[in-house]
């Protein structure tokens, strides 16, 4: 069977950039390491007036078609990724084909579009309809275009604003990558959950903690569900696991749990599934608040392990390097986990060519997923032509005055004044709403 999976990605960041430890906790009166040991960010990528989700993910989808030198025939199908959508009727990838159309020769009139939703999943669902297709012998010898585009922005004072980001991930998927296969195999974990919810407004409602125990709940379903088609998981399979990066300190959980899954440990019967009471506490202890303590003991300990701080530096620490500098990208958030990652594969002259990737991604209201895929030869140069480096130096680093001016202004705040704090180059710009942008 021929291999279908990613021949290659971009990464386009937003091109502001709010110092978490510098500008936002002294406005905030916190403690910086609040941000950078609890939390484990540096810093957001936030949107310049002049930036939305279209022209993020225009730009991601530009760069990455005039790289591998495509034009629109050679691409069949254009979806995109988003939880931060402004039109209910028409998808996000009509607007960003119309961008790319006054680049490129020829039209998308031949593509079909779509818009996938389902939070910070909706990237990976992409993925997977994309594979599908290609799979059905649907897609005429022509490639998908992924494009998972977000910003990420929280009300002022909510506990999530910390965790703000905004940028696009732009993937091609197609037979005989370049860069990743992906397993057909898939595990999943998903409930009906009001932790995190948008109903027609611009910010999100969100229960930050309960959020966080239902992230690890579906997280370790999808686990189970996966080792039930895919055959028990050990913590030595997979080179990497990019998770699902709201914030590193979410993923410092996550792994945690997942690695006490894969290494069976039934010391304590149960996990923390419990604390949101869908799980009957073990008879062995008398009351919830007893089996909670005893379990966060052995966590805690477990953490401490030189097998377990190994493994995490290993497998997971590398994932999150980029996810610390930009904060969360909703939908891009698990692919640029899997860049994170494979960047630090190329840094380190770590040959991963045949190595498994084991990647969780999940989104909110809730559903995580877990698949597998294989790296591919042609990985390193696909890797080598980010230049997510220079993109991150370049951004214009905001004082708290132009943060609360771009944030108003991102919420639609037609008072003010909108100001440009950095000049486009060669880039899709935003160019009113309900139209495509306008490149620069
Ligand atoms: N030094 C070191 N560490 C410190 C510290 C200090 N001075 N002060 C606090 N910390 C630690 C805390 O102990 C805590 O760590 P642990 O969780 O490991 O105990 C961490 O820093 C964060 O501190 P708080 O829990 O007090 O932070 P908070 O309550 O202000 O905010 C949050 C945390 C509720 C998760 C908030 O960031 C939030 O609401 N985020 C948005 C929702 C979210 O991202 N949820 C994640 C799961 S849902 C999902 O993944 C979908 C998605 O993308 C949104």
């Amino acid at each position: 069977m021929t291999a279908v999976g990613i021949d290659a990605i971009e990464i386009w960041t937003g091109n502001l950039k709010l110092d978490l430890p510098g500008t936002f906790a002294p406005e905030k009166g916190e403690d910086p390491e609040k941000y950078t040991k609890g939390l484990g960010l540096n810093a957001s990528s936030f949107p310049d007036s002049y930036e939305d989700i279209v022209t993020m993910g225009a730009n991601a989808a530009h760069r990455l078609m005039e790289r591998k030198g495509l034009e629109p025939d050679d691409i069949g199908r254009i979806d995109v990724a988003t939880e931060s959508a402004f039109d209910n009727s028409k998808p996000v990838s009509t607007y960003v084909a119309g961008c790319l159309e006054q680049v490129f020769e020829g039209d998308f009139h031949h593509a079909n579009k779509g818009e996938r939703k389902f939070a910070c999943i909706a990237g990976t669902q992409s993925l997977d309809d994309a594979y599908n297709w290609i799979r059905a012998g649907r897609n005429r010898g022509r490639s998908a275009l992924v494009i998972a585009t977000d910003t990420a922005l929280y009300a002022r004072g909510d506990a999530g604003e910390a965790t703000q980001g905004a940028g696009a991930v732009a993937m091609l998927i197609s037979e005989d990558p370049n860069l990743v296969e992906l397993s057909a195999e898939q595990g999943y974990g998903s409930a009906d959950e009001t932790d995190f919810l948008k109903p027609n407004q611009q910010f999100p409602s969100v229960d930050g903690k309960r959020s966080v125990q239902v992230y690890l709940a579906r997280m370790r379903e999808a686990l189970e569900d996966y080792e039930s088609v895919a055959g028990d998981v050990h913590e030595e399979d997979f080179a990497y696991a990019p998770f699902h990066t709201p914030f590193p300190g979410m993923v410092r959980k996550a792994a945690l749990l997942a690695y006490r899954h894969v290494i069976r440990d039934t010391s304590l019967e149960d996990d923390l599934a419990d604390e949101i009471g869908r799980q009957p506490r073990p008879e062995a202890f008398d009351t919830d608040d007893d089996y909670r303590d005893a379990l966060r003991e052995y966590m805690d300990l477990l953490k401490e392990t030189e097998a377990y701080q190994e493994w995490y530096a290993e497998t997971i620490d590398p994932t999150l390097s980029i996810s610390r500098e930009v904060g969360n990208w909703y939908t891009g958030s698990v692919h640029v986990a899997r860049a994170s990652a494979l960047k630090h594969a190329l840094e380190n002259g770590r040959d991963m060519t045949g190595k498994a990737l084991l990647v969780a991604s999940y989104g909110s209201g809730a559903q995580a997923e877990i698949h597998s895929e294989v790296v591919r030869e042609g990985w390193e140069d696909e890797i080598e032509a980010l230049n997510v480096d220079e993109q991150l130096e370049d951004r214009y680093d905001m004082s708290w005055d132009d943060y609360e001016e771009v944030h108003d202004v991102h919420n639609h705040d037609m008072d003010v004044d909108v100001e440009e704090f950095t000049t486009p180059e060669s880039e899709f710009v935003f160019d009113g709403w309900g139209r495509m942008g306008e490149r620069k």
